[in-house]
């Protein structure tokens, strides 16, 4: 075990993590509803900087009241009112020696106007029928707005001593949409560029947004989705494309992770489908009558269920390694690492990080 990378120094952009392993963004629901973090939110990473990963993400803060999620007790990135407990916050998760990123999303077409009490916008106005809301295109004068959300969620998460951001890029949230052409099929510059296949307009005024205004010793980290299983959506070409991108991009380091909201259950991956659950938080389910929630579950669960990706150890390790081949970005895998034997640590690439979901400790 200690020959294993796994447990050495290992230095993205400006920082020196302790050893290899990422505690990846998990949403906590432990902000009020106004999105402000309670002391168990902060006890939480402080916790986890304890138990001994070198880096921690939080789960996803929205940036504005727009790209808020469907999940309640989700923390705020859009103001100020979380700077003073999340400062305090950083200071105990140093003490403890791992560094602290803050995830930032806006949901786009992933959320409903119930929970924002605002229009539901995206690139386009694809429906989702996980989310039973019907997106209005944003025009392309609205773009830069939202940009400068992004922006100013970082610029907040640098005076509250966070290390840097991880630009949340993956899961189907706004920037997943614009990425991908089953998302994307708008004529102006936020488009699909012909040669690489993908919308990487709006995701490059984000990154140069945050590298002007925070300055290159804040770190700048993306999480990203290598397939989404969406027709016409994110495959390994595309995939390929993002990650040759973010080559030339002011970044320091991808997360590769899978899927979008509208097959939630390929994002995480488990054993079995649990459909009780599925019957009690899916919003397609919550609002129906019991009686059809009972006949979803006997008649049609079994042919839901075959759109559902089988569970694998570390299922997106081969897409991470493939990232790691096109170039000198670090990366992060994320996906399947349920066991504590290392074995095949040693046999993995030096150079990269290697997640780690801690249970609570
Ligand atoms: C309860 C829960 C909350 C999650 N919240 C987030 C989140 O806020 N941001 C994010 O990028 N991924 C989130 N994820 C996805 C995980 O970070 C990870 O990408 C995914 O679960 C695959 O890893 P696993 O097989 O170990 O579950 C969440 C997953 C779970 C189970």
């Amino acid at each position: 075990m200690s020959e294993s990378p796994l447990f050495t120094p290992i230095q993205i952009g400006s920082h020196t993590l302790r050893n290899r392993i990422v505690r990846s963004a998990t949403y906590e629901g432990l902000a009020n509803s106004g999105g402000l973090v309670t002391p168990a939110y902060q006890r939480l990473y402080t916790r986890l900087a304890r138990s001994g990963p070198g880096a921690l993400v939080t789960g996803f803060a929205y940036v504005s009241q727009e790209g808020r999620s469907m999940q309640p007790r989700q923390a705020s990135a859009a103001d100020d009112r979380n700077l003073s407990a999340w400062s305090e916050m950083n200071r105990e998760v140093h003490r403890e020696g791992a560094v602290i990123f803050l995830q930032i999303a806006h949901t786009g077409r992933q959320t409903h106007s119930g929970s924002t009490g605002m229009e539901v916008v995206a690139p386009g106005s694809k429906p989702s029928r996980y989310f039973r809301s019907k997106p209005r295109a944003l025009r392309e004068n609205e773009i830069p707005e939202r940009v400068e959300q992004f922006v100013q969620a970082a610029r907040l998460a640098q005076r509250a001593g966070f290390d840097g951001v991880q630009i949340h890029a993956a899961h189907g949230y706004l920037i997943h949409q614009f990425l991908t052409p089953a998302l994307n099929r708008r004529r102006d510059a936020y488009g699909v560029d012909p040669k690489s296949g993908i919308g990487t307009r709006f995701l490059a005024e984000v990154l140069q947004g945050i590298r002007d205004a925070c300055g290159s010793g804040f770190g700048c980290w993306v999480k990203v989705s290598h397939g989404d299983g969406l027709r016409n959506g994110m495959n390994p070409h595309r995939f390929e494309a993002l990650i040759r991108f973010l080559q030339d991009q002011p970044v320091d380091a991808v997360e590769v992770s899978y899927g979008s909201m509208d097959h939630a259950l390929n994002i995480f991956r488990g054993n079995s489908l649990p459909l009780d659950r599925i019957v009690a938080y899916n919003p397609r389910y919550q609002i129906e009558a019991p009686w059809l929630a009972f006949l979803w579950k006997k008649l049609l669960a079994p042919f839901a269920s075959l759109s559902i990706k089988d569970f694998e150890p570390r299922y997106n390790l081969k897409a991470a390694r493939r990232a790691r081949e096109l170039g000198s970005l670090p990366v992060i895998s994320v996906g399947g690492f349920r066991k504590t034997g290392w074995s095949w640590m040693r046999r993995s690439d030096p150079e990269a990080a290697i997640w780690w979901r801690f249970r609570d400790p």
